[in-house]
């Protein structure tokens, strides 16, 4: 089962209750909502206020991607706002261990992020905290960059590392996932695709978009 989750980032903040009324119309399983502090990456974004905004919009997963240094000052407060998974960056806080601990402590479902640059061995000693790892295919900041490439071979070991241990956590991929990408990372072992401006765009609706997201995978899931 491959999990939709549209990256709010780039919908139209004039009407975003709206776009993501859409996104609930066209049956994804969440969304994922970037939290940017300017310093983690070179852009700022949203607060909780936005997140509590969104909760009472949102039926499904409410995934908050918190690309903040030291997220662990935020935790409560996007967990109180409705949060249902808090995804930090391994690259973002000394204490990678505790900042899970104190995400499940919270009830909120526990994720970790690597960017392009992060090898896969920082995650080995977090595995039993983790219910999601997000391989990020471009670097952190912005919607419509291009995908990187060389991620998918990285996707292919982790789902690897984790069936040889034979732990259930699920692999999530974000940025630049499209039609053409997501077939790729999807085989490679990705089951949660998180896009953004291949599902917001002035080419077609978000219904129509998620759409095409979805039949590009179908071939894929079968194998
Ligand atoms: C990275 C963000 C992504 C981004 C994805 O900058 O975390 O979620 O919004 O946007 P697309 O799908 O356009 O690459």
């Amino acid at each position: 089962m491959i999990a939709i989750e549209p990256s709010v980032l780039s919908a139209d903040f004039t009407r975003l209750g709206e776009q993501v009324r859409e996104g609930e119309a066209a049956r994804i399983e969440g969304f994922q909502v970037d939290v940017m502090d300017g310093r983690f990456v070179p852009n700022i974004t949203f607060g909780p206020g936005v997140v509590r905004a969104l909760r009472s919009l949102v039926s499904g997963i409410l995934d908050v991607h918190l690309m903040i240094v030291e997220p662990e000052r935020y935790l409560a407060d996007f967990a109180d706002a409705g949060a249902d998974r808090l995804m930090v960056h391994q690259e973002a806080t000394v204490h990678l261990h505790r900042v899970l601990q104190q995400i499940r402590e919270l009830g909120a479902e526990s994720a970790v992020a690597i960017n392009p640059s992060t090898p896969l061995c920082v995650l080995e000693q977090v595995l039993d905290l983790t219910d999601v790892i997000q391989v990020m295919t471009v670097n952190p900041g912005f919607g419509g960059q291009p995908f990187i490439h060389s991620q998918v071979d990285k996707i292919r070991r982790l789902r690897e590392m984790l069936d040889e241990r034979g732990l259930d956590i699920s692999i999530a991929v974000d940025g630049g996932i499209d039609p053409t990408t997501a077939p790729l990372v999807v085989q490679a072992g990705a089951t949660i695709l998180v896009a953004g401006s291949s599902i917001y765009n002035s080419k077609a609706s978000v219904a129509e978009n998620v759409a095409a997201l979805r039949e590009s995978v179908a071939r894929a899931e079968g194998g």
